[in-house]
């Protein structure tokens, strides 16, 4: 009897193995087995199911829908956005009986069809709104953030805003990750969360992680959260320094700065770790209008070509090439423009 079993045994584990090596090996065979093709009209798969990073139009209109994505309220509420693929994720507080407060993702798709390169409008119309709690039901629970969110909200509710800062991420091969920071207190211990998802967008049960973040007492920054399609990155200016840093999620590794162009201020660029921004007018002065300048910004996304940073205060965005980010030493001009010229929520024509 024995015998039979281990050859049974033997027989699953085979089967087992040789299906896995029957699994789509090339490239194209590997994305398109996730939904994800180079002709952008084909968009989602139906076998990631709802609750994923990407579902198909099919089943994110079983969320609620949402006609346009930029109003006073909602910019007010919003905390960022990323784009990914061929998606746009608007993420938003809501707040329910002025006590609970959950966060949101509104899902947009057809990317192409949302944003112009030239006239830098972004259309946001007819979207669907989704709890984050439904894709990861983590989130809440994790370090009891659900509380802690409602308690900060609901206690601070004038500088709610910047207590939260929330980025998504798409790798290759890897697939997505959800990154949360809340800021617990003084200025200096956060919440942080990490979400990573299955290949496929799916994740619930994967290896979350969050931990507490906390700067040594005399320090303090002003922290601008970016979603850069495939890395999450902050570009931070530390109170009494003179250098806008741009430096990883977990804040521990200094990757580049950032500076205005030699001769203008007009221009930006970007410069290794190791060196300091070179100015030909006074060094001083040009430091004290850079760091004037990014702190007005809460978050920042690239689409398509542009990186835009956005000021929920001043409701202003700033507009630069994305290889500002790519590129050391070379500079690159950037616009500033009202929201108001910015988000729209009627189709583009
Ligand atoms: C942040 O730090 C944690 C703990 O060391 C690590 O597991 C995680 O991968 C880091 N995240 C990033 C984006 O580097």
């Amino acid at each position: 009897m024995k015998s039979i079993y281990i050859v049974i045994m033997v027989m699953i584990i085979y089967s087992l193995k040789f299906s896995e090596q029957n699994k789509p090996e090339t490239l194209k065979e590997f994305l398109r087995s996730h939904g994800i093709y180079n002709d952008d009209n084909v968009d989602g798969y139906d076998k990631f199911g709802q609750n994923t990073w990407y579902p198909t139009l099919k089943l994110m209109k079983e969320n609620a829908p949402i006609e346009c994505g930029y109003n006073q309220d909602l910019y007010d509420r919003t905390v960022s956005f990323a784009v990914i693929m061929n998606r746009i994720y608007q993420f938003v507080t809501t707040t329910y009986n002025d006590r609970y407060t959950y966060v949101d993702v509104i899902m947009y798709d057809r990317l192409r069809e949302r944003y112009s390169t030239k006239d830098k409008h972004l259309h946001l119309y007819d979207g669907f709104r989704v709890g984050v709690n439904h894709i990861i039901p983590e989130t809440l629970t994790m370090g009891n953030f659900k509380r802690r969110l409602s308690d900060l909200f609901y206690g601070y509710p004038l500088e709610r805003k910047k207590r939260l800062q929330l980025s998504l991420i798409w790798q290759k091969y890897k697939g997505f990750t959800y990154f949360s920071r809340l800021l617990l207190c003084c200025n200096r211990f956060w919440l942080v969360g990490e979400f990573p998802s299955t290949k496929d967008g799916y994740s619930i049960q994967e290896n979350h992680y969050y931990d507490y973040h906390a700067l040594r007492p005399t320090q303090s920054f002003h922290l601008v959260s970016l979603s850069l399609g495939n890395k999450a990155l902050n570009i931070i200016h530390e109170d009494g320094g003179d250098a806008i840093k741009i430096i990883d999620f977990n804040i521990t590794t200094h990757i580049s700065s950032l500076c205005y162009g030699r001769h203008s201020t007009q221009l930006l660029r970007q410069i290794s770790a190791t060196d300091t921004c070179q100015y030909s007018q006074t060094f001083d002065t040009m430091t004290k209008s850079l760091i004037d300048l990014i702190q007005s910004f809460n978050y920042g996304f690239i689409i398509f070509t542009d990186l835009i940073l956005v000021s929920r205060e001043k409701n202003l965005l700033l507009i630069v090439d994305q290889n500002l980010f790519r590129t050391i030493d070379q500079e690159f001009p950037y616009k500033i423009k009202d929201v108001k010229d910015f988000f729209q929520c009627q189709r583009k024509n």
